[in-house]
């Protein structure tokens, strides 16, 4: 049977406090909403469907790449009724599973079984049992252990409210059935909502078998209501990446301190130090460090480059056996070629640098390409802005910048020469020679330090 899903995304989620509709908060620096369309897609479904209220516009524009069908739910009136706004446009021959945009961690495993579970003819429903059930729907049963009620917190009885296996939201269906079913809610309960957890009563009613299968994991199950729950899911997270990565032979030096907020996909041999941060798409070769507090962003390292504490590095590509930091920011569109050293206080933007060069000590290169086995001097700077227009500084092979060079672009260096240190080059630099430009050094004789004058 083909695979609809529907998830429901209206709710405002007053407890997260914020202006920023609930299914939007990242986790992982991606929507909530984005981690369970992902989770939807790997089962292959027909189509997935979003139902949506609440900063509306605004969910939909973040989610404007995914392909998703919209359904407005303009009041909230209810989980059954939330479900209502998509049934028209869901395949009627199909099976469709229930998920909510804001129960970020379920595994495409357990939705799996839930699918095969539920089958073609029945009605599935993912349990779970919790230690403290306050707040959920608890999962009714009969003597012979069948499900026959979903009895919401603010409805349960005071024996009910003993139950600890609760609903975690996440039900399956074939939608000829969901359909009759949905029409016939009523909201005569304690919140005056149309409740989806009533289904399972007319299921019942209907003898069309209800199939639970109980997650083994509460992590997975966890919904998103408050900035607490927010925190957890994002641990959860962590926990589960920083698990893959081990097992894939990366070593963590704590698994608890290490942030992806995208891929991170690893060679052989690579180490974490703590608190390291990687966003987006960021690839590290076979035997890469990475030290303490560094910031890695859509990146690519290659093998055998150590990357010290304190760097940020974004947008860039290192050949391999490069030592970087600590401290060096490393902005957009740098190329490194191999065993380069780029050392401490040390920013780099939009350049090229070859095999073997350095660039040690407090010093910006810009919009430069440097050749091969270049010494860049401590303090070194390449003026690339005119304040209108950026203009490129080209160093060619072997060329040796002596400390606190100022290099007006756009000027070009040739193969070998040397730049006194000091100097302020505007003009180009032949190759093999020495250039510098320096003021002449004076010394006053009979100069005389000022003192204060004395007061009255
Ligand atoms: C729901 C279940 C409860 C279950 C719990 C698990 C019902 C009636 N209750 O309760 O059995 O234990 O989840 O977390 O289903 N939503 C809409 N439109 C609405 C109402 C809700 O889209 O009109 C969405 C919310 O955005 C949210 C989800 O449905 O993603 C669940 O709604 P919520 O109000 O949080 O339900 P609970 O009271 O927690
Ligand atoms: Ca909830």
């Amino acid at each position: 049977m083909p695979l609809s899903v529907v998830i429901l995304a209206a709710g405002q989620g007053t407890r997260m406090r914020s202006s920023l509709p609930k299914v939007l908060h990242p986790m992982a620096g991606r929507p909530l909403l984005s981690h369970v369309v992902d989770v939807a897609e790997s089962l292959d479904p027909v189509s997935v469907h979003v139902v949506y209220g609440f900063g509306g516009d605004q969910v939909r524009e973040a989610m404007a790449d995914r392909d998703l069908i919209w359904h407005e739910q303009a009041e909230q009136l209810g989980t059954g009724h939330a479900v209502a706004q998509a049934m028209g446009a869901v395949a009627p021959e199909s099976q469709v599973l229930v998920l909510y945009g804001d129960v970020p961690l379920l595994r495409t495993q357990t939705l799996a079984d839930l699918v095969a579970l539920g089958g073609d003819d029945g009605l599935g429903v993912l349990t779970v049992n919790v230690s403290e059930p306050t707040g959920y729907g608890r999962i009714v049963r009969d003597n012979d252990d069948h499900i026959v009620q979903i009895v919401e917190d603010k409805d349960a009885t005071d024996d009910q409210k003993l139950i600890h296996e609760v609903n975690t939201g996440v039900m399956v269906c074939p939608a000829k059935h969901l359909s009759e079913w949905i029409g016939k809610l009523k909201n005569s309960n304690s919140q005056g909502e149309y409740y989806l957890t009533d289904i399972v009563e007319l299921a019942v009613w209907d003898k069309v078998p209800v199939r639970a299968l109980a997650a083994a994991d509460e992590a997975e199950t966890l919904g998103v209501n408050d900035k607490v729950h927010l925190a957890e899911a994002e641990t959860e997270f962590r926990r589960r990446t920083a698990m893959n990565l081990m097992r894939n032979g990366v070593s963590l030096a704590d698994p608890t301190r290490i942030d992806v907020r995208g891929t991170l996909t690893c060679g052989a041999d690579v180490y974490i130090d703590v608190n390291a941060v990687f966003i987006g798409e960021c690839k590290l070769g076979d035997g890469v460090h990475i030290g303490p507090n560094v910031v890695v962003i859509d990146s690519q390292i290659e093998d055998g480059t150590e990357v010290f504490a304190n760097c940020v590095i974004e947008k860039s590509h290192f050949g391999p056996n490069c030592l970087i930091g600590p401290f060096a920011r490393v902005r957009p569109e740098t190329y490194l070629g191999s065993t380069v050293k780029l050392g401490n206080f040390v920013e780099v933007k939009k350049s090229n640098i070859a095999k073997g060069s350095k660039v040690n000590h407090l010093t910006y290169v810009g919009d430069s390409t440097l050749g091969e086995r270049v010494n860049v001097g401590a303090g070194t700077i390449t003026c690339n802005y005119d304040g209108a227009n950026k203009h490129r500084t080209t160093i060619g092979d072997d060329v040796f910048v002596g400390s606190g060079v100022q290099f007006i672009a756009p000027v070009e260096v040739g193969d070998g020469a040397t730049i006194g240190a000091g100097s302020i080059i505007t003009k180009p630099a032949p190759a093999e020679k020495l250039t510098l430009s320096r003021g002449k050094q004076v010394t006053i004789d009979g100069w005389k330090r000022p003192v204060k004058k004395p007061k009255n």
